[in-house]
Protein backbone atom coordinates (compact mmCIF):
# COMPACT_ATOMS: atom_id res chain seq x y z
CA UNK A 1 0.00 0.00 0.00
CA UNK A 2 1.48 3.53 -1.13
CA UNK A 3 1.50 6.39 1.81
CA UNK A 4 -1.29 7.93 -0.82
CA UNK A 5 -3.57 5.01 -1.09
CA UNK A 6 -3.64 5.20 2.91
CA UNK A 7 -4.50 8.47 3.28
CA UNK A 8 -6.64 8.79 0.80
CA UNK A 9 -8.55 5.62 2.78
CA UNK A 10 -8.24 7.39 6.08
CA UNK A 11 -9.70 10.48 4.08
CA UNK A 12 -12.67 8.79 2.45
CA UNK A 13 -16.02 9.73 3.89
CA UNK A 14 -17.81 7.01 5.79
CA UNK A 15 -21.54 6.62 5.65
CA UNK A 16 -23.36 6.53 8.71
CA UNK A 17 -23.60 3.76 10.93
CA UNK A 18 -26.17 1.31 10.36
CA UNK A 19 -29.53 1.97 10.56
CA UNK A 20 -32.94 -0.22 12.60
CA UNK A 21 -33.36 -3.41 13.81
CA UNK A 22 -30.73 -4.86 12.24
CA UNK A 23 -29.93 -7.84 14.69
CA UNK A 24 -33.25 -8.37 16.01
CA UNK A 25 -33.17 -12.16 16.55
CA UNK A 26 -29.60 -12.43 16.41
CA UNK A 27 -26.86 -13.87 19.02
CA UNK A 28 -24.12 -11.38 18.50
CA UNK A 29 -20.86 -12.56 20.59
CA UNK A 30 -17.89 -9.78 20.44
CA UNK A 31 -14.34 -10.24 21.89
CA UNK A 32 -12.77 -7.22 23.24
CA UNK A 33 -16.07 -5.27 23.84
CA UNK A 34 -15.03 -3.19 26.60
CA UNK A 35 -12.55 -0.34 24.72
CA UNK A 36 -11.93 1.26 21.26
CA UNK A 37 -13.70 -0.39 18.41
CA UNK A 38 -15.07 -2.98 20.41
CA UNK A 39 -16.74 -0.63 22.52
CA UNK A 40 -17.82 1.66 19.61
CA UNK A 41 -19.24 -1.29 18.07
CA UNK A 42 -21.27 -2.68 21.05
CA UNK A 43 -22.91 0.63 21.87
CA UNK A 44 -24.27 0.51 17.54
CA UNK A 45 -25.25 -3.27 18.26
CA UNK A 46 -27.17 -1.98 21.62
CA UNK A 47 -29.60 0.05 19.04
CA UNK A 48 -30.33 -2.66 16.89
CA UNK A 49 -32.73 -5.00 18.70
CA UNK A 50 -29.93 -8.05 19.50
CA UNK A 51 -31.71 -11.06 21.52
CA UNK A 52 -28.61 -11.13 23.16
CA UNK A 53 -25.45 -9.35 23.34
CA UNK A 54 -22.16 -11.15 24.71
CA UNK A 55 -18.98 -9.55 25.92
CA UNK A 56 -16.56 -11.97 26.00
CA UNK A 57 -13.77 -10.02 27.64
CA UNK A 58 -11.02 -10.22 30.11
CA UNK A 59 -11.96 -7.22 31.98
CA UNK A 60 -14.62 -8.03 33.70
CA UNK A 61 -16.01 -4.95 36.03
CA UNK A 62 -15.13 -2.74 33.33
CA UNK A 63 -17.47 -4.48 31.34
CA UNK A 64 -20.39 -5.21 33.94
CA UNK A 65 -20.44 -0.94 34.22
CA UNK A 66 -20.24 -0.66 30.35
CA UNK A 67 -23.42 -3.05 29.75
CA UNK A 68 -25.10 -1.57 32.83
CA UNK A 69 -25.05 1.48 31.70
CA UNK A 70 -26.21 0.63 27.62
CA UNK A 71 -29.11 -1.03 29.84
CA UNK A 72 -30.06 1.82 31.20
CA UNK A 73 -30.02 3.67 27.77
CA UNK A 74 -32.00 0.62 26.27
CA UNK A 75 -34.03 -1.08 28.73
CA UNK A 76 -34.63 -3.79 26.90
CA UNK A 77 -31.05 -4.63 26.08
CA UNK A 78 -30.18 -7.86 27.26
CA UNK A 79 -26.28 -8.64 27.89
CA UNK A 80 -23.80 -10.76 29.43
CA UNK A 81 -20.52 -10.88 30.01
CA UNK A 82 -18.34 -13.91 30.01
CA UNK A 83 -14.87 -13.95 30.96
CA UNK A 84 -12.14 -14.66 27.98
CA UNK A 85 -8.27 -14.12 27.75
CA UNK A 86 -7.26 -15.08 24.61
CA UNK A 87 -3.56 -15.40 26.19
CA UNK A 88 -4.60 -18.31 27.83
CA UNK A 89 -5.75 -21.16 25.69
CA UNK A 90 -7.66 -23.13 28.30
CA UNK A 91 -9.73 -20.37 29.12
CA UNK A 92 -10.54 -20.43 24.92
CA UNK A 93 -10.91 -24.45 25.68
CA UNK A 94 -13.45 -24.68 28.61
CA UNK A 95 -15.97 -21.05 27.08
CA UNK A 96 -18.25 -23.41 25.27
CA UNK A 97 -18.84 -24.64 28.63
CA UNK A 98 -19.24 -20.57 30.50
CA UNK A 99 -22.22 -19.87 27.47
CA UNK A 100 -23.93 -23.53 27.93
CA UNK A 101 -23.93 -22.63 32.20
CA UNK A 102 -25.53 -19.61 30.70
CA UNK A 103 -27.82 -21.35 28.42
CA UNK A 104 -26.24 -20.41 25.53
CA UNK A 105 -26.11 -22.80 22.59
CA UNK A 106 -26.58 -21.10 19.16
CA UNK A 107 -24.45 -17.76 18.21
CA UNK A 108 -25.38 -15.95 14.81
CA UNK A 109 -22.79 -13.58 14.65
CA UNK A 110 -18.88 -14.16 16.33
CA UNK A 111 -16.73 -11.25 16.19
CA UNK A 112 -12.67 -11.83 16.98
CA UNK A 113 -12.47 -8.13 17.48
CA UNK A 114 -9.83 -8.54 20.37
CA UNK A 115 -6.07 -7.78 19.80
CA UNK A 116 -2.88 -6.23 20.77
CA UNK A 117 -0.22 -4.14 19.29
CA UNK A 118 2.79 -4.55 21.48
CA UNK A 119 4.44 -1.65 20.45
CA UNK A 120 7.00 0.26 18.55
CA UNK A 121 10.37 -0.72 20.63
CA UNK A 122 13.13 -3.90 20.27
CA UNK A 123 11.47 -5.60 23.15
CA UNK A 124 11.92 -8.66 23.40
CA UNK A 125 9.29 -11.84 22.62
CA UNK A 126 7.07 -12.05 25.23
CA UNK A 127 5.68 -15.76 25.67
CA UNK A 128 2.58 -16.88 27.20
CA UNK A 129 2.19 -19.80 29.57
CA UNK A 130 1.21 -21.95 25.91
CA UNK A 131 4.43 -21.08 24.87
CA UNK A 132 3.74 -19.15 21.88
CA UNK A 133 4.84 -15.65 21.44
CA UNK A 134 2.18 -13.17 22.87
CA UNK A 135 1.01 -11.28 19.97
CA UNK A 136 0.83 -14.30 17.45
CA UNK A 137 -1.24 -16.05 20.20
CA UNK A 138 -3.60 -13.09 20.97
CA UNK A 139 -4.11 -11.90 16.90
CA UNK A 140 -3.61 -15.70 14.87
CA UNK A 141 -3.82 -18.36 17.08
CA UNK A 142 -6.27 -17.58 19.29
CA UNK A 143 -9.41 -16.03 17.06
CA UNK A 144 -8.56 -18.92 15.15
CA UNK A 145 -9.34 -21.61 17.67
CA UNK A 146 -12.17 -19.55 19.08
CA UNK A 147 -14.21 -19.66 15.81
CA UNK A 148 -13.54 -23.58 15.50
CA UNK A 149 -14.07 -23.53 19.42
CA UNK A 150 -17.42 -22.20 18.64
CA UNK A 151 -18.34 -23.81 15.42
CA UNK A 152 -20.74 -26.27 16.87
CA UNK A 153 -22.96 -22.69 18.06
CA UNK A 154 -22.59 -21.34 14.77
CA UNK A 155 -24.03 -23.99 13.18
CA UNK A 156 -26.94 -23.66 15.22
CA UNK A 157 -27.73 -20.13 13.90
CA UNK A 158 -29.72 -20.02 10.11
CA UNK A 159 -27.09 -17.61 8.45
CA UNK A 160 -24.11 -17.82 10.70
CA UNK A 161 -21.39 -15.27 10.21
CA UNK A 162 -17.74 -14.60 11.68
CA UNK A 163 -16.13 -11.38 11.61
CA UNK A 164 -12.27 -11.09 12.00
CA UNK A 165 -9.97 -7.59 12.67
CA UNK A 166 -7.66 -7.58 10.02
CA UNK A 167 -5.35 -3.86 9.73
CA UNK A 168 -3.55 -2.83 6.65
CA UNK A 169 -0.46 -2.96 8.18
CA UNK A 170 -0.68 -6.29 6.19
CA UNK A 171 0.24 -5.34 3.62
CA UNK A 172 2.79 -2.81 4.28
CA UNK A 173 5.01 -5.14 6.84
CA UNK A 174 8.24 -7.42 5.90
CA UNK A 175 6.99 -10.69 4.95
CA UNK A 176 10.54 -11.82 4.29
CA UNK A 177 10.15 -14.77 7.04
CA UNK A 178 7.47 -16.11 5.75
CA UNK A 179 8.87 -16.38 2.02
CA UNK A 180 12.16 -17.67 3.81
CA UNK A 181 10.00 -20.13 5.63
CA UNK A 182 8.09 -21.03 2.09
CA UNK A 183 11.24 -21.15 0.12
CA UNK A 184 13.08 -22.99 2.73
CA UNK A 185 9.84 -25.87 3.46
CA UNK A 186 9.84 -24.70 7.20
CA UNK A 187 7.29 -23.88 9.69
CA UNK A 188 5.74 -20.61 9.74
CA UNK A 189 4.61 -21.22 12.99
CA UNK A 190 7.75 -22.05 14.49
CA UNK A 191 9.48 -19.04 13.20
CA UNK A 192 6.85 -17.28 14.68
CA UNK A 193 7.72 -18.32 17.88
CA UNK A 194 11.34 -18.12 17.98
CA UNK A 195 12.34 -15.33 20.26
CA UNK A 196 15.78 -15.12 18.40
CA UNK A 197 14.65 -13.94 15.62
CA UNK A 198 11.94 -12.26 16.83
CA UNK A 199 10.80 -8.27 15.33
CA UNK A 200 8.72 -6.43 18.22
CA UNK A 201 8.28 -3.55 15.59
CA UNK A 202 7.22 -6.11 12.82
CA UNK A 203 5.12 -8.53 14.69
CA UNK A 204 1.67 -6.56 14.57
CA UNK A 205 1.53 -6.21 11.18
CA UNK A 206 3.06 -9.62 10.24
CA UNK A 207 0.36 -11.35 12.37
CA UNK A 208 -2.48 -9.31 10.81
CA UNK A 209 -1.12 -11.01 7.73
CA UNK A 210 -1.09 -14.29 8.93
CA UNK A 211 -4.36 -14.01 9.93
CA UNK A 212 -5.37 -12.49 7.03
CA UNK A 213 -3.69 -15.68 4.89
CA UNK A 214 -5.63 -18.24 7.12
CA UNK A 215 -9.12 -16.67 6.62
CA UNK A 216 -8.55 -16.46 3.18
CA UNK A 217 -8.25 -20.04 2.96
CA UNK A 218 -10.95 -20.52 5.24
CA UNK A 219 -13.54 -18.84 3.23
CA UNK A 220 -13.20 -21.95 0.81
CA UNK A 221 -13.48 -24.20 3.71
CA UNK A 222 -16.38 -23.23 5.17
CA UNK A 223 -19.04 -22.09 3.14
CA UNK A 224 -22.22 -22.29 4.81
CA UNK A 225 -20.61 -19.39 7.20
CA UNK A 226 -19.95 -16.01 6.36
CA UNK A 227 -16.91 -15.19 7.09
CA UNK A 228 -15.21 -11.72 6.74
CA UNK A 229 -12.30 -9.57 7.39
CA UNK A 230 -12.94 -6.27 8.47
CA UNK A 231 -10.10 -3.48 8.04
CA UNK A 232 -11.16 -0.48 10.52
CA UNK A 233 -8.45 1.79 9.27
CA UNK A 234 -6.09 3.54 11.53
CA UNK A 235 -8.82 4.43 14.60
CA UNK A 236 -8.05 6.27 17.86
CA UNK A 237 -7.94 3.57 20.63
CA UNK A 238 -5.94 1.96 22.94
CA UNK A 239 -4.21 0.19 21.06
CA UNK A 240 -1.29 2.23 21.67
CA UNK A 241 -0.76 1.78 25.39
CA UNK A 242 2.60 -0.14 25.14
CA UNK A 243 4.33 2.36 22.23
CA UNK A 244 7.29 4.69 23.30
CA UNK A 245 6.99 7.85 22.54
CA UNK A 246 10.79 8.43 21.32
CA UNK A 247 11.87 11.61 19.57
CA UNK A 248 11.52 10.39 16.07
CA UNK A 249 7.45 9.09 17.14
CA UNK A 250 6.46 12.21 18.55
CA UNK A 251 8.33 14.64 16.21
CA UNK A 252 6.81 12.32 12.68
CA UNK A 253 4.96 8.92 13.75
CA UNK A 254 2.41 11.03 16.57
CA UNK A 255 1.22 14.23 14.27
CA UNK A 256 0.94 11.67 11.24
CA UNK A 257 -1.09 9.10 12.71
CA UNK A 258 -3.37 11.80 14.72
CA UNK A 259 -3.87 13.99 11.70
CA UNK A 260 -5.00 10.97 9.87
CA UNK A 261 -6.50 8.66 11.89
CA UNK A 262 -10.05 8.18 12.48
CA UNK A 263 -12.38 8.50 16.05
CA UNK A 264 -12.84 5.17 17.21
CA UNK A 265 -16.41 5.34 16.42
CA UNK A 266 -15.75 5.61 12.54
CA UNK A 267 -13.00 2.56 12.93
CA UNK A 268 -16.27 1.10 14.03
CA UNK A 269 -18.14 1.65 11.30
CA UNK A 270 -16.49 -0.29 9.55
CA UNK A 271 -17.34 -3.33 11.28
CA UNK A 272 -20.96 -2.48 12.34
CA UNK A 273 -21.48 -2.20 8.13
CA UNK A 274 -19.77 -5.76 7.89
CA UNK A 275 -22.49 -6.65 10.52
CA UNK A 276 -25.46 -5.47 9.29
CA UNK A 277 -24.98 -5.53 5.65
CA UNK A 278 -22.42 -8.19 4.77
CA UNK A 279 -24.40 -11.28 3.11
CA UNK A 280 -21.78 -13.36 2.11
CA UNK A 281 -17.89 -14.27 2.80
CA UNK A 282 -15.31 -10.98 2.02
CA UNK A 283 -11.90 -11.41 1.78
CA UNK A 284 -11.53 -7.70 3.41
CA UNK A 285 -14.15 -5.17 4.53
CA UNK A 286 -13.22 -1.68 4.49
CA UNK A 287 -14.35 1.94 4.14
CA UNK A 288 -17.56 0.02 5.02
CA UNK A 289 -18.23 -1.89 2.20
CA UNK A 290 -16.32 -4.96 0.23
CA UNK A 291 -12.55 -4.39 -0.84
CA UNK A 292 -9.49 -5.60 -1.49
CA UNK A 293 -6.21 -6.40 -0.37
CA UNK A 294 -3.57 -3.95 -1.37
CA UNK A 295 -1.11 -6.96 -0.98
CA UNK A 296 -0.53 -7.81 -4.83
CA UNK A 297 2.34 -11.26 -3.39
CA UNK A 298 -1.21 -12.79 -1.45
CA UNK A 299 -2.31 -13.59 -4.87
CA UNK A 300 1.53 -14.25 -6.23
CA UNK A 301 1.87 -18.28 -6.48
CA UNK A 302 4.38 -17.73 -3.80
CA UNK A 303 1.94 -15.77 -2.30
CA UNK A 304 -0.78 -18.43 -2.36
CA UNK A 305 1.18 -21.24 -1.70
CA UNK A 306 2.35 -19.51 1.30
CA UNK A 307 -1.33 -18.91 2.45
CA UNK A 308 -2.47 -23.41 1.66
CA UNK A 309 0.85 -23.57 3.37
CA UNK A 310 0.23 -21.62 6.27
CA UNK A 311 -3.63 -23.07 6.26
CA UNK A 312 -2.41 -26.42 6.42
CA UNK A 313 -0.07 -25.86 9.42
CA UNK A 314 -2.69 -23.82 11.67
CA UNK A 315 -5.32 -26.55 11.09
CA UNK A 316 -2.23 -29.39 12.52
CA UNK A 317 -1.70 -26.68 15.21
CA UNK A 318 -5.37 -26.62 16.21
CA UNK A 319 -6.03 -30.18 16.26
CA UNK A 320 -3.39 -30.52 18.56
CA UNK A 321 -4.72 -28.12 21.41
CA UNK A 322 -7.90 -29.61 20.90
CA UNK A 323 -8.05 -32.94 19.11
CA UNK A 324 -11.24 -32.91 16.38
CA UNK A 325 -11.88 -29.63 16.59
CA UNK A 326 -11.53 -29.47 12.73
CA UNK A 327 -13.69 -32.62 11.92
CA UNK A 328 -16.58 -30.28 10.65
CA UNK A 329 -14.43 -29.44 7.86
CA UNK A 330 -15.43 -30.60 4.40
N1 LIG B 1 -7.14 1.04 16.19
C1 LIG B 1 -6.65 0.84 14.98
O1 LIG B 1 -6.09 1.75 14.34
C2 LIG B 1 -6.77 -0.51 14.35
C3 LIG B 1 -6.40 -0.65 13.01
C4 LIG B 1 -6.51 -1.90 12.40
C5 LIG B 1 -6.99 -2.97 13.13
N2 LIG B 1 -7.33 -2.81 14.45
C6 LIG B 1 -7.81 -4.00 15.18
O2 LIG B 1 -9.03 -3.71 15.83
C7 LIG B 1 -9.19 -4.59 16.95
C8 LIG B 1 -9.62 -3.79 18.16
O3 LIG B 1 -8.55 -2.96 18.57
P1 LIG B 1 -8.73 -1.49 19.14
O4 LIG B 1 -8.04 -0.57 18.22
O5 LIG B 1 -10.13 -1.23 19.52
O6 LIG B 1 -7.78 -1.60 20.44
P2 LIG B 1 -8.09 -1.52 22.00
O7 LIG B 1 -8.86 -0.28 22.31
O8 LIG B 1 -6.77 -1.71 22.65
O9 LIG B 1 -9.02 -2.77 22.27
C9 LIG B 1 -8.49 -4.07 22.24
C10 LIG B 1 -9.42 -5.01 22.97
O10 LIG B 1 -8.85 -6.31 22.94
C11 LIG B 1 -8.87 -6.85 24.23
N3 LIG B 1 -7.81 -7.83 24.46
C12 LIG B 1 -6.48 -7.68 24.24
N4 LIG B 1 -5.83 -8.79 24.61
C13 LIG B 1 -6.76 -9.66 25.07
C14 LIG B 1 -6.70 -10.95 25.61
N5 LIG B 1 -5.55 -11.60 25.79
N6 LIG B 1 -7.86 -11.56 25.96
C15 LIG B 1 -9.04 -10.93 25.81
N7 LIG B 1 -9.16 -9.67 25.34
C16 LIG B 1 -8.02 -9.05 24.97
C17 LIG B 1 -8.68 -5.65 25.14
O11 LIG B 1 -9.07 -5.98 26.46
P3 LIG B 1 -8.44 -5.23 27.76
O12 LIG B 1 -9.07 -3.87 27.79
O13 LIG B 1 -8.83 -6.11 28.88
O14 LIG B 1 -6.96 -5.16 27.51
C18 LIG B 1 -9.58 -4.64 24.46
O15 LIG B 1 -10.92 -4.85 24.84
C19 LIG B 1 -7.84 -5.29 17.13
O16 LIG B 1 -7.91 -6.59 16.57
C20 LIG B 1 -6.90 -4.43 16.31
O17 LIG B 1 -5.78 -5.14 15.85
C21 LIG B 1 -7.24 -1.61 15.06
Amino acid sequence: MTLWTFIGRQWTKLPPPPKGEYLKGKVVLLTGANSGIGLESLKHFSTASPALLILAVRSIEVSERILAELQSLHTDLKGIVISLNLDDLDSIKSFPSRLKDKGIDKIDILINNAGINPGNDDKPAEMTKDGYEKTFQTNVLSPILLTFTLLSFLKQSSKPKVIFLGSGLHATCNNQPIIEAIDQKKSIIKIFNDQNSFDNKQIYGRSKLLLHMFTRQLIEMLNDISIITVSPGLAITNLGRDFKFSIGFIIFGAPFMFLNARSAEKGARNLTSAVANAEQSYDYWAECGPSYSESSWLSSGQGIKAIKAFYTEMIDEIEKITPGITKDLA
